[in-house]
Formats: C-alpha cells, sequence, structure tokens
C-alpha cells in the first residue's frame, strides 16, 4: 500500500458554481439567508429593495448597519465555505448561505461593505459568466462599488460599518416575461414583494416586534415599508393549553432541553374584530408546528408528517422551539428549513404531549358548528313553517286548551273526546315559528315533541340529536327536503294529540323515546357533513 498517489483534484469551477445554484431555495427561505447574516452581524436596520429598472432587469440589495467588513473578512465571506462563526448560536452555521441563496436567484453576486465609518467600502463579486468564462473559482474584487447600492448603504448605515448584498442577473425570480416593463411582469414582482413581506413578518416575529424581549430588535423594511411583526400565536388573543419544556441529555452527555406551546386561536366569529380575525390568517393551511431555533422560525405550519391537516383543528398552532445546541440532534439542514425528528421525539409528540390540544381544538371548531348551524338551522325552518301555515286548517287536528301555563296542564279534545296532557307550552322565537321549533335540547335526547307554540300545534326539533346533525344539516339549504323532514316531524306530533288518550300518553312518549333511539343508531355511519358549504 506505499505506492498511493495523492494528486490535488480541486472541482471545476464552473461546474460546482452553477451545480450549486439548485440546492432547492424557494426564494423567501434565501432572502432571508441573507438576513439571517445581517442579524448575526448585530444589525439594527435591514432595508431591502425588490424591484426591476427601466429594462425590467429585477435587482435585490439588503443593505444593513451591521459589524461589516474589512477585505479579509470580505473575502472570507465570498468563500465558498467562508470559516466557522465563532458564535455557535449564530444563525449561520455551514459558511455557503450567502452564496448559495443568492445564486439559486442570480447569476451575478456581490457584497460591499465597510468595517467602520471611515474606510471605504469594498465590493467583491461572484459573477457567473465570468467564472464560467475563465473557468477558475475568479472573485472581482473592486473599491469602485455600484453607484446605487452603496446609496442604499450610506442610507441604512451613514458614515458606520455595514453591509449591502445586491443580486444581479436575476434569472430565476420570475419567469421571463416577453414584455419585462409590462403589467404582467410587475404584477409578478410585486406578488413575490407580497409574499417576502409576509414572510419576513413571522420569521423574525420576535425580532421585530420591540416588545418581544426574546431576540435583539431589528427594524427591516422592504421597499420603504416597514415590516409589522405577525406573531402566528396570536398571543394575548389565543388560549394556551399546554406547555412543556423537555430536558434531553445529547450523545456527548451534554444537557440540552426544547419548548413546546399549544396554542387554541379564537374561532373566527368569536375575535374582537374582522380585522383582528383576518390578521389571524386563519385556515387550514397555517394549523400545525411552528418551529423555532433561536428564536427564528425555521420551518412552518405542518404536522411534520405525524398527522394530516384536518379543517377541524384549524384553530391549534403548536410552537416549538429550541436552541443550536440541539441542532445535530435535530440533523437541521443546510437550508435550515428542515429538521428530522427522532422516534423518541416523534411518539412523545404524537402520544404525550399533542393529543390534549387536538382534542381541545377539535372540540371547540364543533362547538363553533354547532353555534353555526343553530344559526343557519333558525332560519331553515321559516319555509316549512310558512308551508304548514297555509295548510293547518287543510290538516285538521284537535283543539287544545290550556288550562295551567305553569306546569304545562292543558285539555285536547280529539276523537276519544277530552284528554288532560301534560305539554311543552313555548312561544315563537322568530316571527311565524309557531309549527316547527328548532330547540338546543330535549329532555331524555329525543328527537322531536309535540309543543303548543303561541296556541298553534306545534313540533320542537332537537338540534343537538346526531338525526338533526347527519340528516338535517347537509339539507339546510334544500328547501323541499327540509320542509319534507319538517312536515313528516309536525305530523307525527299533530297525529299524536289527535289520538292520544290520559291512559296512552305515556305510551306515545315511549315510543318518541324507542323512534329517536333508533334513528340515533341509524344515523351513526352516516358521514359528518360538510358544515362550510351548508352553513354559509
Ligand atoms: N451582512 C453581513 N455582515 C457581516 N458579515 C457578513 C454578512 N454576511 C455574511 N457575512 C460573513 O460572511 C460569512 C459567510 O456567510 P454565509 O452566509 O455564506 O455563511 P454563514 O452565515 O457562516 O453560514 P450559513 O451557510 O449557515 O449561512 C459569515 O460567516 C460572516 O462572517
Ligand atoms: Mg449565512
Amino acid at each position: 500500500m506505499s505506492n498511493v498517489e495523492e494528486i490535488e483534484l480541486p472541482p471545476d469551477p464552473e461546474r460546482v458554481i452553477v451545480g450549486l445554484r439548485d440546492t432547492g431555495y424557494e426564494f423567501n427561505t434565501a432572502v432571508a439567508d441573507i438576513v439571517d447574516n445581517s442579524i448575526a452581524a448585530n444589525a439594527t436596520k435591514v432595508q431591502l429593495w425588490l424591484a426591476s429598472d427601466l429594462r425590467g432587469n429585477v435587482r435585490l440589495t439588503i443593505a444593513d448597519n451591521g459589524d461589516g467588513m474589512d477585505r479579509a473578512g470580505l473575502i472570507n465571506a465570498m468563500q465558498y465555505g467562508s470559516k466557522v462563526r465563532p458564535n455557535a448560536a449564530s444563525l449561520g452555521k455551514y459558511g455557503l448561505g450567502l452564496k448559495t441563496a443568492s445564486t439559486a436567484f442570480c447569476k451575478r453576486l456581490s457584497v460591499i461593505s465597510r468595517p467602520d465609518g471611515k474606510t471605504p467600502a469594498l465590493m467583491a463579486t461572484w459573477d457567473l459568466y465570468h467564472v464560467a468564462k475563465v473557468n477558475k473559482w475568479s472573485l472581482l474584487l473592486s473599491e469602485e462599488c455600484e453607484v446605487e447600492a452603496l446609496e442604499q448603504l450610506n442610507a441604512v448605515a451613514p458614515n458606520h460599518a455595514g453591509t449591502v448584498v445586491l443580486w444581479e442577473n436575476v434569472d430565476r425570480l420570475i419567469k421571463d416575461y416577453q414584455d419585462k416593463t409590462g403589467a404582467h411582469a410587475r404584477k409578478a414582482l410585486k406578488q413575490k414583494e407580497d409574499s417576502l413581506r409576509n414572510h419576513i413578518a413571522m420569521v423574525y416575529q420576535r425580532f421585530l416586534d420591540p416588545k418581544d424581549e426574546r431576540a435583539q430588535n431589528v427594524v427591516i423594511a422592504l421597499n420603504g415599508k416597514v415590516v409589522d411583526p405577525w406573531d402566528p400565536f396570536q398571543r394575548g388573543l389565543s388560549e394556551l393549553v399546554a406547555q412543556e419544556t423537555v430536558d434531553t441529555e445529547l450523545s456527548d452527555g451534554r444537557k440540552a432541553s426544547f419548548t413546546v406551546r399549544a396554542f387554541i386561536l379564537p374561532r373566527r366569529e368569536d375575535f374582537p374584530n374582522e380585522k383582528l380575525a383576518s390578521a389571524a390568517m386563519l385556515s387550514n393551511d397555517r394549523q400545525g408546528i411552528y418551529i423555532y431555533r433561536e428564536n427564528r422560525l425555521i420551518h412552518d405550519a405542518d404536522w411534520l408528517g405525524l398527522y394530516q391537516k384536518e379543517p377541524h383543528l384549524t384553530l391549534l398552532r403548536v410552537e416549538f422551539s429550541f436552541d443550536h445546541s440541539l441542532d445535530d440532534a435535530f440533523h437541521l439542514d443546510i437550508k435550515k428549513s428542515q429538521i428530522i425528528l427522532n422516534d423518541d421525539l416523534a411518539s412523545w409528540l404524537q402520544n404525550e404531549f399533542l393529543p390534549a390540544p387536538r382534542r381541545e381544538a377539535n372540540n371547540r371548531s364543533r362547538d363553533g358548528q354547532k353555534s353555526a348551524i343553530s344559526k343557519k338551522g333558525a332560519s331553515a325552518h321559516d319555509t316549512s313553517n310558512n308551508n304548514i301555515r297555509n295548510r293547518e286548517a287543510a290538516a285538521g287536528g284537535p283543539e287544545v286548551n290550556v288550562t295551567d301555563p305553569n306546569t304545562g296542564e292543558v285539555v285536547v279534545k280529539n276523537k276519544h273526546g277530552p284528554q288532560r296532557l301534560k305539554l311543552t307550552i313555548s312561544t315563537a322565537k322568530r316571527p311565524g315559528e309557531v309549527y316547527v321549533q328548532p330547540v338546543d335540547s330535549i329532555k331524555n335526547g329525543l328527537m322531536f315533541q309535540p309543543a303548543l307554540i303561541d296556541q298553534h300545534k306545534a313540533v320542537q326539533i332537537n338540534t343537538s340529536h346526531p338525526y338533526y346533525h347527519k340528516v338535517y344539516v347537509p339539507n339546510l339549504n334544500r328547501s323541499v327536503t327540509l320542509q319534507g323532514l319538517d312536515s313528516l316531524m309536525w305530523a307525527l306530533s299533530v297525529a299524536e294529540l289527535s289520538t292520544v288518550q290520559d291512559s296512552t300518553a305515556s305510551m306515545f312518549q315511549d315510543m318518541r323515546y324507542e323512534v329517536s333511539r333508533i334513528l340515533e343508531k341509524l344515523v351513526e355511519n352516516l358521514p359528518e357533513p360538510e358544515i362550510d358549504q351548508n352553513v354559509a
């Protein structure tokens, strides 16, 4: 084995620098990677400009008033595989972010920086055309800085250290429009800007919010407008339903901990006002686990493969926070946007931590549906009431007179003569609702019962009964079906009054009880109604 030959084999510059464009960055993630560098350099102000010039060429600048870099620092920054940062907690970790995030979208990356207010700024550029042409790792350095970018540096860091990252020849952000300055291209760029603003608002929320003391304060502006923080957990409006800090021991014996918190947001109708409700961005999409590393959101809104998203869990958002000591344990990836849960942690989340918050979120969402149903359910029976009013005389039925309104004693004059009975006596809750009245509950869980409403023979229908939920609810918007169901209930009630005798009253009641019980069994396997579609 002695005659092993050792040769140095540097990678082919063009193949590597072009190949590294395809590490799978999304635009928002890529820009956040650059902003991470500004925050790691202690910037208190970061200004981003995303715009296209008169010819429609897109350019992006990210200027900060951070520590800046001298010549050696700048050269190190541009190297693929920059030196390891001294601070392990820093958001930078691999020495690649600046380069790979940028060239994922542009073919010309420049960094202009100065280490203090006096030293003139220096510009370093990776130009992918140039690298390909000379096929060398050939970095361009110049004291003549790109004018506009330098102006932006001076604006954010007047007489101060600072850095500007400049993307030119941006070829992968929006598609190549025929008319690069036309309305379509401008609209596409505006969409990118809006989405970037939302992303920054969410990812750096703890940094942007001066009241949040967990992270240093930074003001970030995009195209001249300060980005406001967005809290996925809507603290102050939501409820913290579970929280746990878990201590673990790393493979090298060091101790580390992470924290998990489950928040349930109010239902849309329970927000103090519509503005706050829409700011909370309640949607199926936004449920799930939000992962924070060192206070910066690195991954948002999914169940990490543990569950599917489902409408009943829209109100549940879970915070998962850890610090850099757990980077290796969670297999933080190069874009720092994903972690891999080990089996223990996955099973702890799935079997111990998450079940209770999920159940609670589920219940609240169903309670909300119930109240939505009873709202819609209320007016849904109006047509039935109108129809019965018009046909009441033709339908016939016995005369009913109240003898004691307090106890509900009545005399029903039916074909067997006057019968003394007890009947539910009620008043209309809506105009004209004197024949069919939906109610929240009926004693013994009955599906329906005869009643006397404002002197009219009526039926009360129990909206909490499973039959109502499974059969009525999907049909609340179908007038004929609903009138059919309601007519049947009313007919059964009036028929009961027509045929009941003092001695058979309890049999009728028994019969209704049995009917309700059987119906409950029969509807058990019917599908859950799609509430949102039916209860608009
Ligand atoms: N805005 C900035 N201000 C000061 N120094 C910077 C700035 N941006 C980058 N640097 C320097 O350049 C180096 C390389 O940055 P780069 O983003 O490529 O790697 P990193 O941040 O160390 O790690 P990662 O690949 O995880 O982002 C940084 O370590 C830092 O020293
Ligand atoms: Mg970085």
